[in-house]
């Protein structure tokens, strides 16, 4: 069995700023609170929690004296005035790709335009660039979705379009052709971040050359779930968070299995994962293969 691990696979730029701000705090002995789980990884975030991390539903949950970390997802702007309000020290660990959506949702808001959002309504991401205007918002999880909004849409005035940095790529472009034919008013702007671009286009590609794909990420995890959707488009594909969950028995017979992992995934993870693969191929080989495989 061959296993070809997907080059974009693991941290993004986005997450990897968030993680590295967070354990240097820890390491110069500051008290950090972060707004949620910092990353949809429960193994970071239990080590995060080991060294002293603590995780809070809300400001109101932030004990005195803690610095308050907003991770990559962004807030609502709301939030920034509690924390001014309650005079916390904070870092911003939002990605700049999505500080860019909140700059549009906020001129949208200036200009009294409908912001029309693609993306998980119930999502942090989406609820932290809804509480960036204060005028009217509508949020679509899919084409379907969207069309059904049309009548609202041919009444505004003005509707700023952007979507969620982890939006489907494929989904997005059919959004794109609908309002361009529909409701020719609509200003769109192509907020999908690069990291999720260049993985959901790897995981296309490679699931096309292989049997099976595994997608290495948490089960919660928004652009995890995007990647295996896209894999199983093509081939068999298995979302796990950890190796522990990757049974053996579901690469039987498979000779080339891809291997991708969300942006929130440690390499650390994936490399657990890509071991207890190689271990499984290597019970599955005669003494005469072993021997050939480990020839130098
Ligand atoms: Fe930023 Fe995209 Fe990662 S928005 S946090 S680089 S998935």
């Amino acid at each position: 069995m061959e296993i070809i691990r997907a080059k974009t696979a693991g941290f993004c730029f986005g997450v990897d700023r968030a993680v590295k701000l967070t354990y240097d705090l820890l390491a110069q002995g500051r008290k950090v609170a972060t707004l949620g789980p910092l990353i949809h990884n429960a193994q970071v975030v239990a080590d995060l929690e080991a060294k002293g991390a603590v995780t809070c539903p809300d400001i109101d949950a932030v004990p005195d004296g803690y610095e308050v970390i907003i991770r990559s997802h962004g807030v609502p702007r709301s939030v920034y005035d509690k924390i001014s309000t309650r005079s916390l020290a904070y870092h911003d660990a939002t990605c700049p790709f999505v500080a860019k959506i909140h700059k549009i949702a906020m001129e949208a808001d200036k200009n009294g335009a409908l912001l029309l959002v693609a993306g998980d309504a119930d999502h942090p991401e989406v609820q932290g660039i809804v509480g960036h205007t204060s005028g009217p918002v509508q949020v679509f999880a899919n084409p379907e979705e969207l069309q059904k909004l049309l009548p609202t849409l041919l009444q505004q005035e003005s509707i700023y379009v952007v979507a969620q940095t982890t939006f489907r790529v494929e989904s997005w472009e059919n959004c794109k052709a609908f309002l361009k034919k529909e409701c020719t008013k609509a200003r769109i702007f192509d907020t999908i971040c690069n990291a999720t671009w260049a993985r959901q286009q790897e995981a296309e590609d490679l699931s096309q050359k292989c049997d099976h794909m595994v997608v290495i990420g948490g089960h919660h995890s928004s652009n995890t779930q995007k990647l295996l959707q896209v894999a199983a488009r093509h081939t068999k594909a298995i979302n796990v968070e950890t190796a522990d969950e990757l049974d053996p028995a579901w690469l039987a017979g498979a000779a080339r299995v891809g291997v991708t992992a969300g942006a929130s995934t440690p390499s650390s993870i994936i490399e657990e994962v890509l071991n207890s693969m190689s271990e499984e191929i290597r019970d599955d080989m005669s003494f005469e293969e072993m021997l050939k495989a480990t020839e130098a």
